[in-house]
């Protein structure tokens, strides 16, 4: 078998860092396709030494530019890559434009797609990463889906149970496995001092890049309003190259950075950061990547957002959506800081998102399919048979496989009394509303 991972911006490699390293344990080739979206040093190079998995094989250097441009750019080189190494499956994760240009290719070649991190919804048609991980759900083949709330929302969207794998999201492999490393090495010299703060504590790491953010100068002024009345933190900022170029635009960068308590610093190195995100009392950011990573490590993030397609780490309680409005920002802040109590809850939020067992649970799916020849895109050969969608309440114990079979149907959405549940093969069905699709 031959697998290929298609990745191009910094959390997509630290991400995918663990299905490379779990592929390369096996009998299997692998490939890996870098687009070149992100090509800093810090954004890129770093990361695959941080995280000590093989440099690309490929690297397509699409660079920056609009969105159809860095996506038309990237459908070509990835279709002239794929043409020529053939692979049984692409792999794509989470929602960037490398997702979208993977997966449309890669489905017009008839090779069989696995997203990585499929299902999450922000609802917002206006975010670019919505649009994409909409797109790349509707080509692929297997689903690697990090909740069963995810999984849930792909179920409400027609897609089939059979394909849908609840792995958790491999940033918890990653997070797990580096921390360890990360507090054996210590943190670098340099990103010492650069921090230039005396002690590790009082933390604040702040992130943000999402271009409904930095794009829009309202909004960075009233973060930064409130980023000024926090001066009992130290405020660590590394700094993502779109807001660096935004507030230089916007004539805000030497306000910031000229508040004592603020420290603006380059992108940290995956092994650096995870040291700084571990060791603060707060997390202040609009990364989807670091609301998953606060809660895997119990620190409490405020999110910079007015939506979240994790809303997991919101009803787990370890996480707060405020938008860009100083107000709720300060108030949310000044909670955990100054009630330890409410800190407390906070950071014993329940992590949604697995065991770190996630890329071994996705590379076990993938062999699965393999090995039953689910990966081969063919056309039908059998003659269509019409289905009608059908619902009913069942009484006797019964699991969904079983029903399956009886009825000659596929299972779909399952209500147990209001809540959905994830129809797994051997969940009992008795007292439960189906709906499913019967072949006539
Ligand atoms: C991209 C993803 C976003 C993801 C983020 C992770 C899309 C649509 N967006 O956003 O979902 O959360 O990566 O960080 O795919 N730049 C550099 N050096 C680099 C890369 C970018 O200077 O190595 C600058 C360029 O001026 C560029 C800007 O940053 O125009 C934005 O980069 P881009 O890749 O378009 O989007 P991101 O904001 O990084
Ligand atoms: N990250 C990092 N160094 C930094 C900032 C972030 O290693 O200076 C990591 C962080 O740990 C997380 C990922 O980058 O795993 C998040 O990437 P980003 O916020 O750029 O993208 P998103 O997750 O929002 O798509």
């Amino acid at each position: 078998m031959k697998i290929a991972t298609i990745l191009g911006t910094r959390p997509e490699i630290i991400k995918m860092a663990p299905i490379i390293d779990e592929i390369s344990k096996r009998d299997i080739d692998q490939i890996v396709l870098h687009t070149g979206q992100h090509y800093d040093k810090e954004m890129s190079d770093t990361f695959f030494k941080d995280l000590d998995i093989q440099t690309p094989d490929y690297n397509i250097h699409v660079g920056s530019g609009t969105h159809g441009k860095q996506t038309g750019l990237m459908m070509k080189g990835i279709e002239e890559v794929l043409l020529d190494e053939k692979p049984d499956i692409v792999l794509v994760q989470g929602d960037t434009n490398a997702v979208l240009a993977g997966a449309l290719v890669a489905s017009k070649l008839h090779i069989a797609i696995g997203h990585v991190e499929a299902g999450l919804r922000s609802f917002d048609m206006t975010m670019p990463e919505e649009v994409n991980r909409r797109a790349a759900d509707v080509c692929s083949t297997m689903y690697f889906v990090p909740t069963v709330e995810s999984a849930i929302n792909l179920l409400a969207e027609g897609y089939s149970r059979k394909n849908l794998f609840v792995t958790g999201n491999t940033v918890v492999d990653a997070c797990f496995r580096h921390l360890e490393i990360a507090k054996k090495r210590g943190i670098e010299e340099e990103t010492l001092k650069t921090l230039n703060i005396e002690t590790m504590e009082n933390i604040l790491t702040l992130t943000m890049h999402r271009a409904e953010n930095v794009d829009v100068k309202e909004r960075v002024v009233s973060i930064i309003e409130a980023l000024k009345e926090l001066d009992d933190m130290n405020i660590i900022f590394p700094i993502h190259p779109r807001t660096k170029n935004m507030l230089e635009k916007f004539e805000l960068f030497d306000e910031l950075n000229n508040l004592e308590h603020v420290h603006i610093i380059k992108p940290l190195g995956y092994l650096d950061f995870l040291q700084l995100t571990s060791a603060s009392t707060l997390i202040l950011t609009d990364s989807g990547g670091l609301q998953e990573e606060a809660i895997t490590l119990s620190v409490p993030a405020l999110t910079l957002r007015y939506n979240t397609e994790r809303p997991e780490t919101v009803t787990a309680g370890g996480n707060i959506l405020v938008g860009s409005n100083k107000d709720a920002i300060l108030e949310n802040a000044r909670k955990i800081l100054d009630d330890k109590d409410f800190a407390d809850k906070m950071k014993n939020a329940v992590n949604p998102y697995g065991d770190g067992d996630s890329a071994k649970l996705t590379v076990d799916a993938i062999e699965e399919y393999y090995n039953k020849g689910l990966l081969d895109i063919e056309a039908p050969e059998d003659i269509m048979t019409s289905f009608s969608r059908k619902m009913k309440t069942v009484t006797d114990d019964i699991s969904v496989s079983e029903f399956e079979g009886m009825e000659d149907a596929l299972v779909h959405m399952v209500f147990d009394g209001e809540n959905m549940r994830f129809p797994t093969d051997d969940l009992n069905l008795n007292g439960m509303v189906v709906s499913y699709d019967k072949r006539e």
